[in-house]
């Protein structure tokens, strides 16, 4: 038999090379190439149909997707309207954020409507699981438990069963047994996903797979799996703060950027029913550098408060810091302030933060932000009852973003009285809102507007 070459591969990006390298020349991690040993052919066991002639396209079946309901609202709009039988999600996210614990919850609801889920876990024994599962009320007589890390002995298990969601908790501690590589590399990571993946599809299983976010690359993470799995969840929060954000980055069978949202509670995960609710609980009234921007997650508006402090630095090089917001948009809007408005705010540290551990990628929070960063920089509180939306370009003009009536609404419900926004998102939606709403062009404007 013709020996089997062993390569190198990055644990973080996957980049292979012949050779052992100490720093990664793809994504620049140092100690991430480590030496992997192919199995030959066990690699993209997908599933092979018996080779079909090509058909034109408008001849082609449409596919007639059912979907599961979790029982779990938030978790179905999330995969929008349910779980696929046949799918394999992967749920990825920080070691102790609460996956096994939602993953629990959803098994159980799932078996309480008289269907069948198996959990499997390679992290804790099914006492102990057992023991968390009663405090959280996540008992059924339909949910069945093993405590397994090896891939073979788990889908056989399967095979048994036969449940209607298999969970796989987790895909790190998980291994195929003919691969020498350690758990947790990147070909049994691999090699774990794509078996499980022609599993499902064949016998119409959904299942879901957990994997931990590594930081330091020991492991590969979700990130390299990505492109085999059908659909990524990531379960974001910040330890600290008790809620949890599961946010949908690929979806094979629905959009993506739709996001769910649950409360940490000594009894297991909540739903939130009114997130914006949440997020505004705490605000501080009649102080400086504090605006509620209206943001859009996915198809939901939600409205989050934003702190800016801007204090003279003493340091010669003024400070940045951002949380929740990208540090480079912020950097440009305080250009822009500086620019535009004649702020001298490289004389300053400028601290901006996203109230609660929200992180917001949407830029309809520019103009949040310089409305913050102003309110603190001139000393003057803004209204309580005003928010705002709306990009801001490098010449301060203040473009339309999407989904304006939503916001509007949004921001009504919640007792806000006063929106601004762009201009051209003014015009047509002027009527029916029952807020007052005005439209701005420039960022010089709005803030003559507010404070002069
Ligand atoms: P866990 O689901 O084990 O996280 P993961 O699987 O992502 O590593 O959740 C771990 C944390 O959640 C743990 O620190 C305790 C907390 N927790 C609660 O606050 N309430 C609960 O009901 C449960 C089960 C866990
Ligand atoms: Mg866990």
């Amino acid at each position: 038999m013709a020996k089997i070459k062993t390569y190198f591969e990055c644990q973080q990006c996957g980049y292979q090379t012949p050779r052992w390298m100490g720093r990664c020349p793809e994504c620049g991690s140092w100690g991430t190439v480590v030496e992997e040993h192919p199995t030959g052919g066990g690699r993209g066991v997908g599933v092979r149909n018996p080779s079909a002639p090509p058909v034109p396209i408008t001849e082609v079946q449409g596919p007639a997707l059912t979907r599961i309901p979790t029982g779990f609202p938030e978790v179905d709009q999330t995969l929008g309207g349910g779980v696929v039988p046949g799918s394999v999600v992967l749920i990825g996210g920080d070691p102790g954020i609460g996956k096994s614990t939602l993953l629990l919850q959803v098994a159980a609801r799932l078996a309480n409507q008289g269907r069948k889920a198996l959990y499997v876990s390679g992290e804790e024994s099914a006492e102990q699981i057992r023991v968390r599962a009663e405090r959280i009320s996540a008992m059924s007589p339909l949910l069945y438990l093993a405590a397994e890390t090896l891939l073979e002995a788990i889908i056989e298990h399967g095979e048994r069963i036969r449940p209607d969601l298999l969970i796989v908790d987790s895909v790190q501690t998980t291994y195929v047994g003919g691969l020498e590589s350690p758990p947790g590399s990147l070909s049994q990571v691999r090699e774990v996903a794509t078996r499980l993946m022609s599993f499902s599809k064949e016998r119409g299983i959904s299942t879901c797979l957990i994997g931990h976010v590594t930081k330091d690359g020991s492991f590969a993470g979700p990130k390299a799996l990505e492109h085999i799995v059908d659909t990524v969840i990531y379960f974001e929060g910040e330890r600290q703060h008790t809620y949890r954000i599961l946010r949908v980055t690929k979806n094979r069978f629905g959009s993506t950027h739709e996001i769910g949202i649950f409360e940490m509670t000594e009894t297991g995960l909540r739903e939130v029913g009114n997130p914006s609710q949440l997020f505004l609980a705490e605000r501080p009234q009649g102080v400086t550098g504090s605006v509620v921007v209206v943001a859009m997650e996915g198809t939901r508006p939600l409205l989050v408060e934003i702190q800016a402090l801007v204090a003279p630095t003493h340091a010669s090089l003024p400070r940045r810091v951002v949380t929740g917001v990208d540090l480079h948009r912020v950097a440009i809007l305080l250009a822009v302030l500086e620019k535009r408005l004649g702020m001298p705010l490289s004389t300053c540290d400028v601290f901006v933060n996203v109230v609660g551990g929200v992180r917001i990628t949407e830029p309809a929070a520019d103009l949040g932000i310089v409305t913050a960063v102003t309110s603190s920089f001139r000393n003057i509180p803004l209204d309580p009852g005003m928010v705002c939306f709306g990009e801001v370009g490098l010449t301060g003009e203040i473009r339309a973003v999407r989904h304006a009536v939503k916001r509007l609404h949004e921001a009504w419900q919640l007792g806000f009285n006063r929106c601004f926004l762009p201009e051209a998102n003014e015009g047509k939606h002027r009527e029916g809102a029952e807020i007052d709403v005005i439209g701005v062009g420039t960022v010089d404007a709005m803030m003559a507007i507010l404070f002069s």
